[in-house]
């Protein structure tokens, strides 16, 4: 039925995640039944054209030869996506940049016999971006440059979009997404758009498919009940770290992200060593609840010296923040951030594990849990086990599963 087709064109300079969204929302809408196909502009250049496309050069605004190719790639897609809907297809998303406003209305144009929805991805974060780029000289296109020249080509070539960027503004229908949080920016709609219910709570949901929430391995300060620091893992520390890296050797893991402290670090150590493929991030987000005045001290001697610190805290402990330090109520910022970060460079991997601190991991299993604030200080989170999160649109599942053999 022709109410039921739709063209969604993605918006944004390299690197925003566009095409994470674009899978992602694929996968999304067939699990409804609905006909997805995306057309992405970047991988039909790959397999069109030589390595010169590879050039920043090949991106200047002034270079003629570059952006006929490029449009003629456009022409093909957009082709192509008309004649998908035209058959059986019910949704072909046109994964490029769409920058310039020229080509927007090029697009508008050549594809007006279904509704278009633009849905440019912003984010603006620097060291999101930082990663991103990294991720992206990554594909064999820069492999004949060396790490800091493909970060250079690659920089240059986001500049070049840059300067025809223009926002969306008066297009009949369109979202402008923070693609980082997950957050709707602005929401222009002036018709009547197929899926869209669906599309708008997808686009606002944090998708996980599989978190693998670990806490770190015993450390020497863990021995003698003490707080913060930057303690090593003891023997057995060392052993869990093991235990979890065979548990999880047969399960691929492309994603870990540790904090940045050392307990997290070498826990990750056997564990990355055990997958094939696999990249290990820090995240400071994730590091442990800072303590303050605190900061080392066990609980039986901050009794002692503090014995007003250790009441207040018991009296309403999600609230009450350590002096000089923070509280679960104030690390709730943070940790989001780095929840989001994790979702954001896991792009659209199946798994991830995120190897965490005590207050850090129940602060991450109330995101997804939505606990109850009070109840959030005393979530069970054990060194022998990890809890196991899968949160999508039609899923919500949590399990905490040991990875030690009981005999
Ligand atoms: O004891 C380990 C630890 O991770 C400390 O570093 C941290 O201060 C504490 O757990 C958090 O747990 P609680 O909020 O229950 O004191």
């Amino acid at each position: 039925m022709k109410k039921d087709k739709l063209y969604i064109a993605l918006v944004g300079l390299p690197a925003r995640g566009k095409s994470t969204i674009a899978n992602r929302l694929r996968d999304n809408l067939r699990k409804d039944n609905i006909r997805v196909r995306i057309f992405n502009n970047g991988d039909l250049r790959r397999r069109l054209t030589d390595r010169s496309s590879s050039d920043p050069e090949f991106y200047a605004p002034s270079n003629t030869e570059g952006s006929t190719l490029r449009e003629h790639i456009a022409m093909i897609n957009i082709g192509r996506a008309r004649d998908y809907l035209a058959r059986k297809g019910q949704v072909a998303v046109l994964d490029a940049t769409h920058v310039s406003k020229k080509r927007r209305n090029k697009l508008s144009r050549l594809l007006d016999d279904h509704p278009v929805l633009f849905i440019e991805c912003i984010n603006e974060d620097k060291a999101i971006l930082e990663a991103s780029v990294l991720r992206k000289i990554m594909l064999p296109e820069f492999s004949h440059l060396c790490r800091e020249a493909a970060i250079e080509s690659f920089n240059k070539r986001i500049n070049y979009y840059q300067t025809i960027y223009s926002p969306l503004d008066d297009e009949r229908n369109f979202v402008i997404l923070d693609s980082l949080h997950n957050k709707i920016i602005r929401e222009e709609i002036s018709g009547t758009i197929p899926f869209y219910d669906r599309i708008r709570d997808f686009l606002v949901t944090d998708t996980v498919k599989n978190l693998f929430l670990v806490r770190h391995g015993e450390t020497y300060f863990n021995l003698e009940n003490r707080i913060g620091g930057d303690s090593e893992l003891t023997e057995n520390g060392r052993g869990q770290a093991h235990a979890i890296a065979d548990y999880f050797s047969q399960v691929k893991i492309p994603f870990i992200f540790t904090s940045t402290k050392e307990r997290t670090r070498q826990t990750a150590v056997p564990i990355h060593a055990a997958q094939k493929a696999c990249e290990t991030i820090e995240l400071k987000e994730f590091d442990e609840i800072d303590s303050g005045i605190c900061e080392c001290m066990s609980y039986e001697e901050i009794r002692k010296k503090f014995p007003a610190i250790y009441g207040d805290r018991k009296k309403d402990k999600y609230n009450y923040t350590y002096p000089g330090g923070e509280g679960y109520v104030t690390m709730k910022g943070r940790i989001y951030t780095g929840i989001k970060k994790a979702l954001y460079l896991s792009g659209t991997s199946d798994r991830i594990m995120i190897i965490g601190h005590r207050a850090v991991n129940r602060m991450i299993l109330a995101h997804f849990l939505y606990r109850r604030q009070e109840d959030v200080p005393y979530i069970y989170v054990p060194q022998d086990k990890y809890y196991h999160i899968v949160a999508t649109q039609d899923k919500k599942l949590l399990q905490l599963k040991p990875f030690m053999s009981i005999d």
